[in-house]
């Protein structure tokens, strides 16, 4: 017997099915009330609606849990790798060993780009921010890939989801090299995801270039730490661009350039800014005192969802320490003001009761920092990580035989009905 809800409005009484999910809270199925009552909801920034069915990841934001297909957060940074995560958020599993090898070398065998793509770079600036690039690029993929562009095939989108997984590190790279002015560096099928990755960065032909292991390691835990998340800013930007049925590349480009505010994936790049501007220790309270004036935020603090300690913060904060040891900068004076930030913050009433605690891009920026790359780039590598998630949003969207074109509707408050004045008429 499903549960109901009773709403009553003016002189009707309508009920709506509750629906339950394996974990989470409830729902109204709210569908028929526009039909039923001729009355919307009202949710601006969807706080309390969920705008879809899902089975990909779980955030307990109160509790501070995130699950992916049901395998929490910090095990899969301490025992899997990117690739597999990839495979997880993809088909819903982890791979058996065969899956694995084949799903790897899928990817691999998809890592190079169109020789005329490389061209696409040579129209920006080299002082181009690296994510107005990659919004560009990766949108302009779609020209390059006529033989995958029908999203009803599953077998079209797989091979774009592959595409897309496999090519957003060389593009990335690309992005980077051209602002450095430096040769691009093709990519090499005997490395893997991560080391691939920062070759394609770091490398220049003038020498042969050795991954560091510590440093490859931190980067795959990255991009774990950043594969996806629910139903965030930038995944309801794939999913609403993908339900009018545009291709695939254009939805991840769509999901890029929503991910580079400030509030969302851009807030990596602000947090480092903001430990630099604070600068040492001492200036930490007359920091925290305009916050609490809201002159400016505290950025890699808090979250829509997480009213508890991210869970992915606290990873992030352990990959700091491996990289800032690894890299002779244990004594980073960036990361002492981190930490000093983050136990003042916890143990000063305006942020407990506002709940406010590190999120991801806390501690990611100083990590990203310590491997070399400049602040613009952060939230380049925030999007390569989370293509996997949107692109498995997207592919759970486009496989849901109810799904139809997102439309929301408002509550409008304009000027009612009046005629046209004529300019010699009017005041
Ligand atoms: C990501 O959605 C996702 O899952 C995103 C993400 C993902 O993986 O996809 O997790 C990635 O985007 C992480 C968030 C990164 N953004 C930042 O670090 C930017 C700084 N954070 C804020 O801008 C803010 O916390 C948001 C945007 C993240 C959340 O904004 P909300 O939901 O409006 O915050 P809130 O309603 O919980 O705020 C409650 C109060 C308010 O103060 P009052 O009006 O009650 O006095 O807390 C204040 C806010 O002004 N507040 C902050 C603050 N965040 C909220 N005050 C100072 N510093 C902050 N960071």
């Amino acid at each position: 017997m499903t549960e109901k809800a009773t709403l009553n409005i003016a002189d009707k009484t309508v009920e709506f099915p509750v629906l339950k999910g394996t974990l989470g809270p409830d729902v109204f199925d709210i569908r028929k009330l526009y039909s039923d009552t001729d009355t919307f909801t009202f949710d601006p920034g969807f706080t309390s609606t969920a705008a879809c069915e899902s089975g990909l990841t779980f955030i307990d934001g109160d509790k501070g849990i995130l699950l992916h297909r049901g395998y929490p957060i910090d095990q899969l940074a301490s025992k899997s790798n990117y690739v597999e995560v990839c495979h997880l958020l993809l088909r819903g599993e982890l791979p058996t060993a065969a899956q694995y090898e084949e799903f790897e070398r899928s990817i691999t065998m998809h890592t190079m780009l169109h020789q005329q793509f490389d061209r696409f770079f040579e129209g920006f600036r080299r002082d181009a921010h690296p994510m107005a690039i990659m919004v560009g690029a990766v949108g302009a993929l779609s020209a390059f890939y006529h033989d995958s562009l029908d999203i009803h095939d599953p077998v079209q989108r797989n091979i774009s989801a592959i595409r897309l997984i496999a090519k957003m590190p060389t593009i990335a790279a690309r992005a980077y090299k051209y602002h450095m002015g430096q040769p691009f560096i093709s990519p090499r099928n005997e490395l893997n995801y991560a080391e691939n990755f920062l070759r394609m960065c770091f490398a220049v032909p003038a020498e042969d270039y050795v991954v560091n292991p510590v440093l490859a390691k931190a980067m795959d835990r990255i991009f774990i730490l950043h594969a996806d998340h629910e139903q965030n800013a930038s995944t309801s930007t794939v999913r609403l661009a993908g339900s009018s049925g545009a291709n695939p590349f254009a939805c991840i480009a769509a999901g890029i350039a929503c991910l580079w505010g400030p509030s969302h994936g851009g807030a990596n790049e602000e947090a480092l800014n903001m430990l630099k501007e604070i600068g040492t220790p001492d200036k930490i309270p007359e920091f925290i005192a305009g916050v609490k004036d809201k002159r400016y935020k505290l950025m890699g603090f808090g979250h829509r969802v997480y009213k508890n300690y991210d869970p992915r913060a606290k990873v992030m904060q352990e990959s700091a320490h491996e990289v800032l040891a690894a890299t002779g900068r244990e004594n980073d004076p960036l990361f002492q003001v981190a930490k000093e930030l983050e136990k003042v913050a916890l143990n000063d009433e305006y942020f407990i009761e506002r709940k406010l605690f590190p999120n991801v891009d806390f501690y990611s920026g100083i990590t990203l920092s310590a491997m070399g790359f400049p602040t613009t780039m952060f939230t380049v590598l925030f999007a390569l990580a989370r293509t996997v998630g949107w692109i498995s949003q997207w592919q759970e969207m486009m496989e849901d035989p109810s799904q139809k074109i997102g439309r929301p509707r408002q509550l409008y408050t304009g000027p009612t009905e009046r005629d046209y004045v004529p300019m010699s008429k009017r005041g």
